[in-house]
């Protein structure tokens, strides 16, 4: 993961721009952060293990430097294994987002030659590599960079700065890297979100291609010829959505409001696409739906969608599982990713290994102009504006929307689709009233001590148990588990004490009469049953009331855990938006 940003150009108040720009990439990491600048002749390098904060560095004004926010990978949260990291000469500073898959093999090379290493990292490698040419060369060229980074195995993207020749050089494998030209100089970050104030213009760096940026401008080379190439430089897109918190006290708070309003976007904007992807299913021979954590559940949502309204069988597959299926892929299969960032790394790959085999791919996705944007046949977008929380909630029940959309558009009911999210919406603003969230905070006041959780839901309401696990369970950090309900009795059960909280999703659908059953199960055990649907019963020891809206009805049984985990959360001392442990855009394996 990790965000990366560097900056080559006039002598500016630098390290405060850098701090500023990682501020905005800390959704990719924040167990620490580090910056390099040039300064008189040498590297000057602050680190730090925890998040930027309000942290502040007091150096001089400089006109090369880049900084880093880490997801540690490979070595522990130490400052010492904080990016960058600098070769034994200190002339070389790098910064990586990604794995080097064989470094172990490159580390034991090098400290043969006699270099010595700081820090556990995968990534400090590179920086002895491109000392250990510049030994034998002088000067690294575009063509020795890129030679050192093909000795790389695995998904990444590198900066680094050669202090002698106050040059910096970028290549990347998958991973992210976007250069920017602004009045002032070439800056160079994981998002285009980070290049705002500072560029005008952006071009995506492409896999294959190295970047050498030198005294504000930039030149490319192809890397298999090496020939210079003109980058294709397009508008820096304006930020069209509010990414300040709106009054509210966090992003999980503002986006949780936001579900409405993202609903109602997305069924008024999305009939164009919508039709195109129908129409790309109902041509293909085996459509695949893939989504990673969040992402899987909507898919999985997706395939019972398609299953019960357009009478058809779209096959479920999680991102990092999909190798192990694509052997029976063909050209004239479909597969769909499911994606917020659009850059997770185990979707990207799953991408290309479809694209591989001929398949047609297309994508339900937030970020445009993302990794997977750019790679895919055809996309509906979100347009559910920037999620900054860690946890994913407004791109779930927008994806959700988009498969309810879908499914009835190929089974030839598109209008009957958009007034079920529109309904669905309706109701979600219904709920968002003090009088229901407080409702949810007293029930998170009642589980305060609870230490494990269960969560069932049969049928539709399957998938959004595993979902409404996960979101309780990464932010309030309970052990929180969903099952299929006619599971239980084959073993969960045997863990319900009593007292457990058991979440029972029980809507108005063919599944309400067993899952009523599952919540009896539950409370003869001694349970403490906390029923979701729009009619109380009295299997439940708690109620929270939710519309009825049919086949609509995920979107807004999603709603009481995202809250519940949120309450129980803020009731720990959890911060909601930057759980421990995660981050947002997962673009490691
Ligand atoms: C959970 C969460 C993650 C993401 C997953 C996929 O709240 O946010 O499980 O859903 O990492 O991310 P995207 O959708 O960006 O591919």
């Amino acid at each position: 993961m990790c965000g990366i940003y560097g900056y080559v150009g006039e002598p500016t108040n630098l390290a405060s721009d850098i701090l500023c720009a990682l501020k905005t990439l800390e959704y990719r990491g924040y167990d620490s952060w580090g910056v390099a600048l040039g300064v008189n002749g040498h590297l000057e390098v602050r680190k730090s293990a925890g998040k930027i904060g309000d942290a502040t560095l007091s150096l001089p004004t400089s006109g090369i430097g880049f900084g880093h926010t880490r997801w540690a990978t490979h070595g522990g949260v130490t400052d010492a294994n904080a990016h960058p990291h600098l070769d034994c000469t200190g002339r070389f500073a790098v910064i990586h987002n990604g794995i080097v898959e064989n470094f172990r093999s490159l580390r034991a090379e090098l400290e043969l030659q006699g270099h010595h290493f700081r820090s556990e990292t995968d990534s400090e490698v590179i920086a002895h590599l491109l000392e250990e040419r510049s030994k034998q060369e002088g000067r690294i060229s575009p063509a020795t960079f890129g030679q050192v980074i093909d000795r790389l195995q695995g998904l990444s993207a590198i900066i680094a700065i050669d202090n002698e020749t106050r040059t910096m050089f970028a290549a990347k494998n998958v991973s992210p890297l976007v250069l920017g030209a602004g009045p002032d100089g070439s800056t160079i970050a994981s998002d285009a979100i980070a290049l705002h104030g500072k560029a005008e213009l952006i071009h995506h760096l492409e896999d294959g291609q190295v970047a050498e940026i030198h005294g504000g401008s930039v030149r490319l080379w192809d890397l298999a010829s090496m020939r210079e190439i003109a980058p294709t430089w397009r508008k820096l897109p304006d930020r069209s959505f509010d990414t300040g918190l709106a009054g509210h006290p966090d992003f999980m708070s503002k986006e949780m409001a936001e579900q409405p309003d993202v609903l109602e976007r997305l069924a008024r904007t999305a009939n164009g696409e919508i039709s195109a992807m129908a129409h790309a299913i109902q041509e293909s021979y085996g459509t695949f739906l893939v989504g990673c954590g969040t992402a899987s559940y909507a898919a999985l949502t997706g395939s019972y969608l398609f299953s019960r309204i357009a009478k058809r069988h779209v096959n479920f597959v999680v991102g990092s599982e999909f190798k192990y299926h694509e052997h029976f892929l063909t050209n004239r299969s479909l597969v769909i990713a499911l994606s917020q960032s659009g850059e997770t790394a185990d979707i990207i790959e799953a991408m290309l290994a479809a694209r591989a085999r001929g398949a047609r791919l297309g994508a339900i996705l937030n970020a445009e102009q993302s990794t997977l944007d750019r790679m895919v046949d055809l996309c509906i977008p979100l347009r559910a504006g920037p999620e900054q929380c860690v946890l994913s909630t407004k791109a779930y029940t927008a994806k959700v929307a988009t498969l309810i959309m879908l499914a009835h558009e190929v089974a030839g009911q598109p209008d009957l689709g958009r007034k079920l999210v529109l309904d669905a919406a309706s109701a979600l603003r219904s709920l968002l009233t003090r009088a229901w969230i407080g409702r949810i905070q007293a029930i998170a006041e009642m589980t305060r001590a609870a230490t494990s959780m269960f969560i069932i839901g049969r049928g539709l309401s399957y998938p959004t148990a595993l979902e409404a696990a996960l979101k309780i369970k990464e932010v309030s950090y309970i052990h929180a588990e969903g099952f299929a309900g006619g599971e239980l009795k084959h073993g969960v059960i045997a863990l319900v004490e009593p007292g457990t909280p058991c979440i029972v999703y029980a809507p108005e659908d063919e599944s309400r009469r067993d899952i009523i059953s599952g919540a009896m199960e539950l409370k003869a055990r001694r349970g403490f049953i906390v029923g979701i649907g729009s009619r109380n019963d009295p299997a439940f020891d708690v109620f929270v009331e939710v519309p009825d809206v049919g086949d609509a009805a995920p979107l807004v049984q999603a709603l009481p855990a995202q809250m519940l985990g949120y309450h129980s959360a803020l009731i720990r001392g959890n911060d909601p938006d930057k759980p421990r442990n995660l981050a947002k855009s997962v673009t490691v394996k």
